[in-house]
């Protein structure tokens, strides 16, 4: 489970146990962005304690703990309280967000703290997404800088709607009218276009608590309003309930066979006893006719109950369906423009395949398009071929197959998804999405009466693909070239897909850059795949750097038997043997991004046949690969 995952249902089950404890009091949702230096924890621990909510054991503690180190009247160094609640929070479980209840007279509120550091601007876009309001932290000494900015755009992007500006340590710059006018003069003009509905600024020390409760002495020349009071009264139209019906199936509940029902978490709006609905995929309709929770059954369920859905008819549900109004149907597609943020330090590259996780749904998908990048500085959108590390991209995005969703202007929680690595199930990115797409929509495979097993059988071979990966001058093509030899002799159809040579003519467009790569493997996978189709046999031989790549190469082989062979000839030799003088040219600099020199290579885990390209003969290596596939056995099977 992802980090991301784990602090949802954590904080799902912390939510629930806290929400049953409070009146009716209303609720907001908020974030805080800045970082430690900016008095972030000092902040957050301010608006806890004055709230009132620590225990007194716990500040007495916190009071010996806080000698010697910066207090404000009360003899307490807030930030320690967060700190420590932190600390607690994180025990057994990595939490990228830690959420923190608090209440006063008039509200209950929950804060997302999420760390500061540039690097994880992941966070933010993960803790904000259910976000009424954010708290933008500055220190007063230092002004608006990079990551504010970055912050505030990525606040926009996830649709945060209201943002008090907090300018700290304001008694640092002695309380200065004309500072605090300029930060908040930069910080508007850069906000102008982000879509805010409410912004407003306040000078504040929250060591020494001026404009968190009551108006600072200190500051006569403010007339705005105070932190606490503010969060308390602000206006936040949460309005989760009154969008369309989401119900995300987490899993189907079937204990015995006379009881089915559908589990999930309601993401918006509600749903009764007696309502119509339809499954959002497959447009089957069926009518709820039980909703249970684990207090026993109840009339309906509101956006955020946890429950049981049965359906008065047997209909085909599996987890990752969405349920859905008739009349209120999401959309369904296998493609939409998104803007994504990457946070991973391997680069954004399109045309790798992901997973893509949206609600329940999970679905291989990939960056069909990147059609630019935006400067979260300046907001300027420039070209890209690639996204790194905390850059922000609008993109489309095509999944393997039709999944459920909103746009994220609609719906916040079927509107955004996370990109998970398919290897290390690491997140890579998070998005929200624009809009649908219908590219491919209306397109089905046409079959034709001649196909893959008449043209196979009239050949009189079975087809298949054999792939080789390895570095330049391992002897792939060596290798390649005596297994056609030998096949064709056998009255065999086989034909050489060969790097070089493919580059001369489809792929010439493309050069050694990690996208294009990425791109040349692509497509050459397709065209392997189209040739086996075709009955032939298929000898691939790519230097095909990328695990990624190599695994959708068998992926798009689909059911055409697929042979990954790893030529594992070391770096050292291959260099010397330096058949084009390449690698010479590239140690002199001569040729940039050249494999094993400037641009990795990422040897296969588990390849079907390895060939020692320093130790055995090319002879030798094609007698072996050949008696490993080419083993033909009796007669032909597809
Ligand atoms: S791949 O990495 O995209 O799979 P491919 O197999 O198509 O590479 O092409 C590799 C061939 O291109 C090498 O055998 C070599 O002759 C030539 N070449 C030219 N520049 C480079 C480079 N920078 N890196 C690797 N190979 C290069």
């Amino acid at each position: 489970m992802s980090n991301v995952l784990a602090t949802a249902l954590s904080a799902e089950t912390a939510l629930d146990l806290w929400l049953a404890e409070q009146t009716d009091k209303g609720l907001l949702r908020f974030l805080t962005c800045g970082s430690v230096d900016d008095g972030k924890s000092t902040l957050i621990g301010r608006l806890l304690y004055d709230s009132q909510l620590i225990l007194d054991d716990q500040l007495a503690s916190l009071r010996k703990e806080s000698r010697n180190r910066t207090t404000g009247e009360e003899g307490i160094d807030f930030s320690l309280l967060v700190d420590g609640l932190t600390a607690e929070r994180e025990q057994g479980i990595t939490i990228d967000v830690a959420y923190r209840f608090f209440s006063t007279d008039k509200r209950k509120f929950i804060v997302a703290d999420t760390p500061g550091h540039e690097q994880y601007t992941r966070n933010m876009a993960t803790g904000a997404s259910n976000a009424d309001l954010a708290i933008v932290l500055v220190d007063a000494r230092k002004g608006v800088l990079t990551q504010t900015r970055r912050h505030s755009f990525i606040l926009s992007l996830i649709g945060v709607k209201h943002v008090v500006l907090a300018v700290n340590k304001i008694d640092l710059v002695g309380y200065d009218a004309g500072v605090f006018d300029a930060i908040e003069a930069e910080y508007r003009a850069f906000a102008a276009d982000l879509g805010f509905e409410t912004l407003v600024a306040i000078p504040v020390s929250a060591l020494r608590g001026d404009n968190m409760l009551a108006p600072s002495a200190n500051m006569p020349w403010y007339r705005g309003p105070q932190l606490v009071p503010y969060l308390e009264t602000i206006e936040v139209a949460s309005d989760r309930v009154e969008k369309p019906l989401r119900f995300p199936v987490q899993w189907v509940n079937r204990p015995d066979l006379d009881f089915r029902g559908f589990s999930g978490t309601v993401a918006s709006g509600v749903v009764a006893v007696g309502d119509d609905i339809l499954i959002a995929a497959s447009r089957k309709p069926a009518r709820i006719t039980r909703i249970l929770t684990m207090d026993g059954d109840q009339p309906r369920a509101i956006a955020g109950e946890a429950v049981t859905l049965v359906l008065d008819r047997e209909v085909d549900i599996s987890r990752g369906d969405v349920l859905v109004h008739p009349g209120e149907t999401p959309d369904y597609s296998n493609q939409f423009q998104a803007r994504l943020v990457w946070m991973n330090d391997e680069q954004a590259i399109p045309g790798r395949s992901y997973l893509l996780k949206l609600g329940a749904q999970l679905v291989p998908a990939s960056i069909t398009d990147l059609k630019f990048r935006t400067n979260v500085n300046t907001l300027e959108h420039s070209a890209a071929k690639t996204l790194e590390l905390n850059e922000v991209g609008t993109v489309t995005i095509a999944t393997d197959k039709p999944i459920a969703f909103d746009s994220y202007a609609d719906n916040p929680l079927t509107g955004s998804f996370i990109l998970i690595d398919r290897i290390s199930n690491a997140t890579l990115g998070a998005g929200v999405i624009e809009y649908g797409l219908r590219r491919a929509q209306n397109l089905s495979y046409q079959s034709f009466d001649v196909n893959r097993k008449v043209r196979a059988e009239l050949k009189g071979q079975t087809p298949q693909i054999v792939w080789f990966t390895g570095l330049s001058g391992s002897g792939k093509s060596t290798v390649a070239n005596l297994i056609e030899k030998r096949l064709t002799a056998e009255g065999k159809h086989a034909y050489i897909l060969d790097g070089d040579n493919v580059r001369h003519g489809l792929n010439k467009d493309l050069g050694f850059t990690d996208e294009a790569r990425v791109e040349n493997i692509r497509r050459v996978a397709e065209v392997a795949r189209l040739m086996a189709d075709a009955g032939l046999i298929v000898i691939v031989s790519f230097i095909s750097p990328f695990r990624n790549e190599r695994r959708l190469a068998r992926e798009i082989a689909g059911d055409v038997k697929f042979s990954e062979v790893y030529v594992n000839t070391p770096l050292e030799v291959c260099e010397a043997r330096d058949p084009k003088g390449l690698y010479a040219k590239a140690r002199r600099g001569e040729i940039s991004n050249f494999t094993g020199i400037s641009s990795p290579y990422e040897a296969p885990e588990a390849p079907d046949v390895v060939l020692h390209g320093a130790v055995q003969d090319p002879l030798r290596m094609a007698d072996e690969l050949y008696a490993r596939i080419f083993e033909w056995g009796t007669g032909y099977t597809i």
